[in-house]
């Protein structure tokens, strides 16, 4: 029996750049989950004919959601819902689900790489028919129809066994329990040649996934250790847990730490991989050498003929602003088109629906194409090892091989977490203040060329997204751009990205901080960092 429920609207339901995002406790309030998702419903295309895909990263509070979410699906007249096995389905595995069976869209319960567990984050965000993330139009009217949200309905039978592969039905809608690893394993092996990657790793090659209790356990376990015939043992943290073992499953060198040392180790291994909560973000590193994402991005696009899903090559490269312009050379070797856009993978969507890009990438460890509109951490970790498998030569080798085709380019970027709000809006406003009188500025060695506030406007629907960043070039090519996250949940984080350009081979073998070191001190003198926030160094330098 469908039941309709008397509810009160909450004002804090904004989706933000993923979804709705709160602490487990904040969506454990009651009706809290249920007011959100019964406003998704509310802006979804739904009815008999529409199918709605749900799945998640398997942390805290994942099963009950999902069981309410397929309660609610019934009541609210959809005729399918497809789930993973046990509430699971990585990102990118749901973003390609939704496209395989033409579905309506999608909920995917995740709050990416942030920490799980009872104490830890949850999150809710609605992905529309392509398999994106909804844009900006439908998240606003989401969030506008749970300020009015007056009810919701759910039906009072209770969900299906999760654990069991198959139909049943509630009330009228049918709920399909699928292997959540089954088809995108399959989606993979139409892109990639894995019997040359398997013939790679017969022949002794040696690689090490670190799954980090996250959602890509199975499925890499399945690709890597089934498909691809690597040793047992190859997949590490590979069990998904609820609280990923305590763990902040972020690929990145703070938290993935022992990966990293392992790959330095003598005893390493040739290739090392890491993805996150939700299995959209990678990160890649060779023996003795970590690859920096804004440079996996310009490898990736330089050789992705190489795999058999893309011989045509490319159409074009989309990256956000902040990334580094390393892929911007490659783009302009090949002769296609390269698109900046604001940080956030939803502005890539329309570039992929168009056939504009085949291949985007954020320095903020995602990496992806035309394949699915989500980033992808395994098909990076496949696209690395079908180019190493083609090139036989080992990451450094085509790392530095990149770096004398195309020249180097430094990149850090810096942030600095939690400072006080004002201070950073201030520090933001002042640099505001000054664009216009800042070119032909000039810092010891540095001239400023161009500065601007950085807007998009998007070639596809017209509309514009203003006030991305700060942006100071100098002659030369090297760039300092200013920005605040848009992802933090405490204070303001203030990012500071620096690179400089060297196209002298000779001069590639020098470290970041060093060959960036001029920059650095510049991006204080501009910033006024250190006099607005009171800190005298970054957080975390990446
Ligand atoms: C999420 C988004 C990415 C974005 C990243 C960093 O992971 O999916 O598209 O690049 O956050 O965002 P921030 O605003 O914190 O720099
Ligand atoms: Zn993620």
């Amino acid at each position: 029996m469908i039941e309709t429920v008397a509810t009160k609207p909450f004002d804090d339901q904004k989706p933000g750049t993923s979804g709705l995002r709160k602490k487990v406790a904040h969506f454990s309030q009651p009706h809290y989950a249920e007011n959100f998702l019964q406003s998704i419903f509310d802006v979804a295309e739904r009815g008999p004919g529409a199918t709605l895909v749900i799945g998640g990263d398997g942390r805290y509070f994942n099963r009950p959601v999902i069981e309410k979410a397929i309660r609610m699906a019934a009541a609210n007249g959809f005729g399918r819902v497809v789930v993973g096995q046990n509430g699971l389905l990585s990102t990118p595995a749901a973003s390609h689900l939704i496209r395989q069976r033409k579905a309506a869209g999608g909920i995917v319960l995740s709050a990416s790489h942030n920490p799980g567990g009872p104490d830890g984050d949850f999150g809710i965000k609605y992905n529309i028919g392509n398999g994106g993330p909804a844009p900006e139009a439908i998240t606003e009217a989401t969030f506008k129809r749970s300020r009015t949200l007056q009810e919701y309905k759910i039906s009072d039978a209770p969900a299906p066994d999760l654990s069991v592969v198959g139909e049943t039905t509630i009330e009228a809608m049918v709920v399909e329990v699928v292997d959540p690893v089954a088809d995108y394993a399959e989606l993979m092996q139409t892109l990639f040649d894995f019997g040359k990657i398997r013939a790679l790793i017969a022949g002794g090659f040696t690689l090490s996934f670190d799954a980090m209790h996250a959602v890509t356990g199975p499925y890499a376990k399945t690709i890597l250790e089934g498909l691809l015939g690597a040793p047992e043992g190859t997949v590490v943290n590979g069990v998904p847990l609820e609280d990923f073992g305590g763990g902040h499953p972020d690929p990145n060198a703070v938290h993935a730490a022992e990966l990293i040392a392992r790959m330095m180790g003598p005893d390493a291994p040739d290739f090392g991989a890491a993805s996150d909560g939700d299995g959209d973000r990678n990160l890649i590193v060779g023996r003795g050498i970590v690859v920096s994402p804004s440079d996996s991005l310009a490898m990736l696009a330089a050789d992705i003929q190489r795999a058999p899903g893309y011989t045509q090559g490319i159409t074009g490269i989309a990256r956000s602003m902040p990334t580094s312009q390393a892929a911007d050379r490659v783009a302009a070797k090949r002769g296609v088109k390269l698109y900046e856009t604001p940080t956030g993978w939803k502005f890539f969507g329309n570039l992929l629906d168009a056939g504009m890009v085949t291949i985007c990438g954020e320095e903020s460890a995602g990496t992806g194409s035309d394949h699915v509109r989500e980033k992808d951490g395994l098909w990076a970790v496949l696209l690395w090892l079908n180019i190493l498998a083609d090139r036989k030569e080992s990451v450094k080798a085509v790392v530095e091989g990149h770096w004398q085709e195309f020249g180097r380019t430094y990149y850090q970027r810096h942030d600095y977490e939690e400072i006080d709000s004002k201070a950073a809006e201030g520090l933001m406003g002042s640099l505001r203040d000054r664009l216009a009188s800042m070119s032909g500025q000039r810092f010891g060695t540095l001239v400023v060329s161009e500065a601007d506030d950085f807007s998009y406007k998007d070639p596809i629907d017209g509309s514009i997204s203003t006030g991305q960043g700060v942006r100071i070039l100098f002659s030369g090519g090297a760039r300092i751009v200013f920005r605040l996250s848009g992802t933090g949940t405490k204070g303001a984080t203030l990012r500071v990205y620096i690179e400089r350009f060297e196209p002298d081979a000779a001069k590639h073998d020098i470290a970041p901080q060093e060959a960036l070191s001029e920059l650095i001190d510049t991006a204080d003198v501009i910033g006024e960092i250190t006099k607005r926030t009171g800190r005298s160094a970054p957080d975390v330098i990446t």
